[in-house]
């Protein structure tokens, strides 16, 4: 059994097809990386997959659960964070805390006991009396996943957990989402950050206008397109890429590259060559 498998999983709203025909499988103990560009469908599959919103058509089992027929086992097994702030704004970490286990039906020892280990595992333990209002981006954040655990879910879906973060604050919810990983929890992340699937993800899926385009490990995607990529630039500052399996032939075309080329780099291929190859276009244009 997987930890998540979708068959045909679609959901149409109005004329637009958010997500169409996704089969995926998500293993267990994996950080799953969704990548894809604004309005790429990543949210859409995170709802369906976490019972928020019925598909039009497909299907989809979370821990094994079907989730239309037994949306609430498959909400018993998983946690979620969603893409915006869904705590009380008013009320402190703790408080809401509270208001989560209470909805598990903890008693208030266990809550009590379950909210301190929480609080010191995401490193918010001299915050847990804040108003959420007041924290930092990060400090929300990691209040949000603090809420998503109470329950000790298997699987834990992250809606974009590192949007707008700056880059100390990113690398720190990464160790975080790590450590979560390490302990046993499987992880579906989704990102517009190439760099973030890149150095966290086991695997990666790239969704492009609600269809998954590609998926396997970063690396193994490398290789389809070719693990060096020549970049030239031209005297009228068009620039132009080409994919090479291996240095000696990035080289070789490099040395039969006519004169009038300004610029050229030779580079390892990223994940954002993968997505401008696949798609033809680049993800930060869209
Ligand atoms: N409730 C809705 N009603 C109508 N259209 C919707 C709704 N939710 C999403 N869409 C549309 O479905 C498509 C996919 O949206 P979705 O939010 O899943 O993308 P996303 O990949 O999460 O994007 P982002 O990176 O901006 O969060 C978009 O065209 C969006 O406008
Ligand atoms: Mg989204």
């Amino acid at each position: 059994m997987e930890a998540i498998f979708t068959k045909q999983l679609s959901k149409q709203y109005g004329q637009i097809w958010a997500v169409k025909d996704l089969n995926l499988e998500v293993r267990h103990g994996e950080i799953f990386g969704f990548l894809g560009p604004n309005g790429a469908g990543k949210t859409t599959t995170i709802r369906m997959l976490t019972t928020l919103t019925k598909p039009t058509y497909g299907r989809a089992w979370v821990e094994g659960y079907d989730v239309i027929k037994e949306p609430d086992k498959v909400r018993a097994t998983i946690g979620v964070m969603q893409q915006h702030l869904s705590l009380d704004r008013d009320l402190t970490v703790r408080e809401n805390m509270i208001l989560r286990a209470r909805l598990h039906r903890f008693s208030r020892l266990e809550a009590e006991k379950r909210i301190n280990e929480l609080l010191e595992y995401t490193g918010l333990s001299e915050h847990a009396d804040r108003p959420i209002d007041t924290l930092s981006g990060g400090l929300q954040r990691r209040a949000m996943i603090a809420c998503s655990l109470i329950h000790r879910p298997k699987l834990l879906f992250l809606d974009e957990p590192t949007v707008g973060l700056d880059a100390h604050t990113r690398r720190r919810m990464w160790d975080l989402i790590r450590r979560l990983n390490a302990d046993g929890v499987t992880i579906f992340l989704t990102t517009h950050y190439i760099e973030e699937a890149e150095s966290l993800c086991h695997r990666v899926g790239i969704i492009h206008q609600g269809r998954l385009i590609a998926v396997g490990e970063p690396l193994e995607l490398r290789r389809k397109v070719g693990m060096y990529t020549v970049v030239t630039v031209k005297n009228n500052g068009n620039s132009h890429f080409m994919y090479f399996p291996d240095r000696e032939s990035a080289t070789k075309y490099v040395e039969g590259l006519p004169s009038d080329v300004k610029t050229i780099i030779v580079r390892e291929s990223s994940l954002e060559d993968i997505f401008v190859e696949l798609t033809g276009r680049s993800v930060e244009d869209s």
